[in-house]
């Protein structure tokens, strides 16, 4: 991917920051969080604050692009946050209701503000970043493993909805990476990709005009589950039981 404007949500930590760091080598690229981040010395990207889940903030982020008479081509739906635990319980519950305004309404609200200069430019594009879970929900974070379902059977709509305005639609399936989202995971035998071998891939794919991108493990997962889906399923459950039950009360 190359001279485009992407604007990467999520951009100021982990996968996104990555993205951001590769993808400024050959593109203007635009990063936001929700909190306020000073800019690295010589970083090549801009970064703003504002939150996918309040319509507000990302209606200010557009007028203060749009002032710059910047358009945005490429829209990477990247910010989201995990919790883990048991759903049966309020926290959990809480937290659920937080990851479904992130995960789920933060796209739908960047589709809202920014879908005009999507509709301008000559090489639409929006990539989300889905999961494994996606395909494999797990026990221990049942909302987490349903907003990643909802991001790819949306990339899948909005794909079909979007081919006759020339819109591609990425999903980017991933495995368990090393961030700060999943720092407080230890589960036996699950390795932890680096975010910037990932961020490495998803570049290097995005190049090719692949419409779904397996990440790593990501791959043979997916291999798996549409050739032994059932033990493959069982494989997270118990994983999902083990984790819930050292999980301290
Ligand atoms: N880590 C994994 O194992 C894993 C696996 C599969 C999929 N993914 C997905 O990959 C993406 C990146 O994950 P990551 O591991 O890089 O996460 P991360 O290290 O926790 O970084 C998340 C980024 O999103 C931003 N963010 C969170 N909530 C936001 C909001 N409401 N509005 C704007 N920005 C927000 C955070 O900044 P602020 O906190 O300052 O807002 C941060 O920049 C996520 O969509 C995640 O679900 C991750």
């Amino acid at each position: 991917m190359k001279e485009r404007t992407i604007l990467i949500s999520g951009g100021t930590a982990g996968l996104g920051l990555e993205l951001a760091r590769l993808l400024a080598q050959d593109n203007c690229v635009i990063v936001f969080g929700r909190t306020p981040v000073a800019a690295a010395p010589g970083q090549a990207f801009e970064q703003f604050s504002a939150d996918v889940a309040d319509l507000e903030s990302l209606l200010r982020l557009r007028e203060t692009l749009a002032q710059r008479q910047v358009v945005v081509d490429v829209l990477i739906n990247n910010a989201g946050v995990f919790d883990s635990g048991d759903v049966f319980k309020p926290a959990a519950q809480a937290a659920g209701a937080k990851i479904i305004a992130t995960n789920i309404t933060g796209p739908l609200n960047l589709l809202r503000v920014f879908g005009d200069d999507l509709a301008r430019s000559r090489h639409p594009a929006i990539v989300n970043m889905s999961s494994v879970l996606a395909y494999a929900p797990a026990g221990f974070c049942p909302v987490y493993s349903g907003s990643k379902a909802f991001l790819s059977a949306f990339s899948k709509g909005l794909r079909a909805a979007g081919s006759g305005r020339g819109l591609r639609v990425v999903e980017v399936v991933l495995p368990m990476l090393d961030t700060s989202m999943t720092s407080a995971i230890r589960i036996a035998g699950l390795n932890k990709l680096a975010p910037r071998a990932a961020a490495e891939q998803i570049v290097r794919e995005l190049a090719t005009n692949a419409t779904q991108i397996r990440i790593g493990e990501a791959g043979i997962v997916m291999k798996l589950l549409r050739l032994i889906p059932a033990r493959i399923q069982a494989r997270f459950d118990a994983i999902s039981q083990q984790y819930l039950k050292d999980q301290p009360l």
